[in-house]
């Protein structure tokens, strides 16, 4: 792995990238749910050794980086394709004082191009939406494997992901209105459900 990482962040344009999961809002529901980022800090210090590389694909504010930071990893990179959020994670790393450690980059993980000689021992993503294709983690997985990054002896955090899904029927009402709204962070609806998050 060179010392000094560079790598080129195409950007795309389509609706999907610059509309539907870049919000501060969503990274920090992300970060307020203690069930799941524990369980991430759980994952990453029982795998991160020392010498270890590790790329956080979609780093939000940060929040995984850092623990793979604070589990000792020697170099994290943090990629994050969003310009604010991506300020906003780096403002994080400094105030808990991993700017040596932490480089986060704006780019699009589907798309961006590693530098010659780049690798990974670990690698952390959280974009797991509807079976990991809806927010793109399976896409930004395969570019890690096109360009060589990872190998058979790398690991993935989370390493594999249940989908399920049920027929439902809803009636969109409340406050005795009809609302159209997405529901699934509305409690009645089950929210605790998707709080079940597994690793391993
Ligand atoms: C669900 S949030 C998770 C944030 C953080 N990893 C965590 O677990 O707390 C996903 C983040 O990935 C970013 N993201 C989504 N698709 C991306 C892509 N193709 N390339 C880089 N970042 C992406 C979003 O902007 C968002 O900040």
């Amino acid at each position: 792995m060179p010392d000094t990482f560079t790598l080129d962040g195409s950007r795309r344009n389509d609706a999907m990238s610059e509309t539907a999961f870049s919000s501060l809002d969503l990274v920090g529901q992300c970060m307020a749910d203690r069930v799941r980022s524990e369980q991430f800090d759980l994952a990453i210090r029982s795998v991160v050794q020392p010498h270890q590389t590790v790329i956080d694909v979609g780093t939000g504010s940060g929040l995984l980086a850092l623990f793979a930071a604070r589990a000792g990893a020697r170099r994290v990179i943090a990629i994050e394709y969003d310009e604010y959020i991506a300020e906003v994670a780096r403002e994080n790393v400094r105030n808990n004082g991993y700017q040596d450690v932490i480089e986060v980059i704006e780019a699009d993980a589907r798309d961006c191009r590693f530098e010659p000689g780049s690798s990974f021992d670990v690698v952390i993503t959280e974009m797991l939406t509807t079976g990991m294709i809806d927010e793109f983690q399976v896409q930004a997985i395969n570019n890690l494997h096109r360009q060589g990054v990872v190998n058979a002896s790398t690991i993935f955090i989370p390493c594999r992901q249940e989908t399920f899904a049920a027929l439902a029927h809803t009636e969109f009402e409340i406050y005795g209105l009809r609302m159209r709204m997405v529901r699934h962070l509305w409690e009645e609806f089950g929210g605790e459900q998707f709080k079940r998050v597994r690793l391993f």
